[in-house]
């Protein structure tokens, strides 16, 4: 998500650095960019003279010193406590005190991981979603100590970007994947259970209820890997069995099976 996250600020003007563990994610980030930028153009969205001038604006960078003059991050790790948490913990040593630390956590506690830092007032969750640059929603999550000055900048960020922010409080997996993920879970079940193929199951969402994706799909383009962690924060953060992952989620992880990015999970993809 990291790449789109730099796609949308950087199409908005914003200068970006875009910071990654490693230089082939970089590039394949700055690679993904290009091809949405050239999308946006085809469809008239964005002149194609913009495309260079958009990606010029984005500096890939693979130490977080790098980070250090930044007035705002958007942290997009993995979705892993102990992860993000080094990163928060980094982030804050390097940072200017003034700068605001967010998060695209999809269900960490924006709470837990402010407390990590030296300036929690100044630490919020900035939720998008895939695909970034055509999603229109922010969920924008305060945390408990989150401050006013810094919820109205991320609220006013998000609409910069030509996004809505949608203001939440912090509870595991906030509104959206408190609600998603038991959704794609039962379409698991069903599966598991013989009751439906994933193709039946998404059908019935596509036909019956209007999603542009059925709950399988949606599953595999999130990534299983990131549902099955999804969960997991529900499941531990509520401590409610309704959340506890799907044994067919959690062996298509065991797999490999991780949705588009590994080539297979409910369905099958071209890597190419
Ligand atoms: N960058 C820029 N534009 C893109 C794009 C990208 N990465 N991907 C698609 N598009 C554009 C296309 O150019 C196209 O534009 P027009 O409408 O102007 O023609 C439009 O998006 C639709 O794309 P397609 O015609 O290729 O394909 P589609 O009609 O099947 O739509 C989709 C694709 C937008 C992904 C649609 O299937 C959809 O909305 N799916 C649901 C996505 C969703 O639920 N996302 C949230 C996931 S949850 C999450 O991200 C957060 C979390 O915490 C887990």
């Amino acid at each position: 998500m990291g790449s789109g996250i730099a796609h949308v600020f950087a199409k908005s003007g914003y200068p970006v650095t875009l910071c990654d563990v490693q230089q082939s994610f970089l590039d394949r980030a700055l690679a993904s960019i290009r091809t949405n930028l050239g999308r946006e153009a085809a469809k008239g969205k964005l002149p194609e003279s913009d495309i260079d001038p958009t990606l010029a604006r984005i500096t890939p960078v693979i130490s977080m010193d790098s980070l250090a003059t930044t007035d705002l991050v958007v942290e997009a790790a993995p979705e892993r406590f102990d992860l993000k948490a080094d990163v928060f913990r980094k982030l804050d040593s390097i940072l200017p005190e003034s700068s605001i630390l967010a998060t695209n956590t999809s269900s960490i506690s924006i709470t837990k991981l402010a407390a990590l830092t030296r300036r929690p007032g100044q630490v919020i969750g900035m939720h998008f979603f895939n695909p970034v640059p055509v999603m229109s929603l922010v969920e924008v999550v305060r945390g408990m100590a989150t401050s006013d000055a810094t919820f109205t900048a991320a609220r006013g960020l998000s609409v910069k970007l030509g996004k809505t922010a949608v203001e939440v409080n912090d509870a595991p997996g906030f509104v959206s994947n408190r609600v998603l993920m038991p959704l794609i879970n039962e379409a698991a079940y069903a599966v598991m259970e013989g009751v439906a193929t994933a193709e039946s199951v998404d059908q019935v969402f596509k036909l019956g209820m209007a999603h542009p994706m059925g709950p399988l799909t949606l599953a595999d383009f999130i990534g299983i890997d990131v549902c099955v962690d999804i969960l997991r924060v529900l499941h531990e953060g509520f401590g409610n069995p309704k959340y506890y992952p799907c044994p067919l989620l959690v062996r298509m992880v065991d797999a490999g099976w991780l949705g588009r990015k590994s080539g297979r999970g409910f369905y099958t993809y071209n890597q190419s």
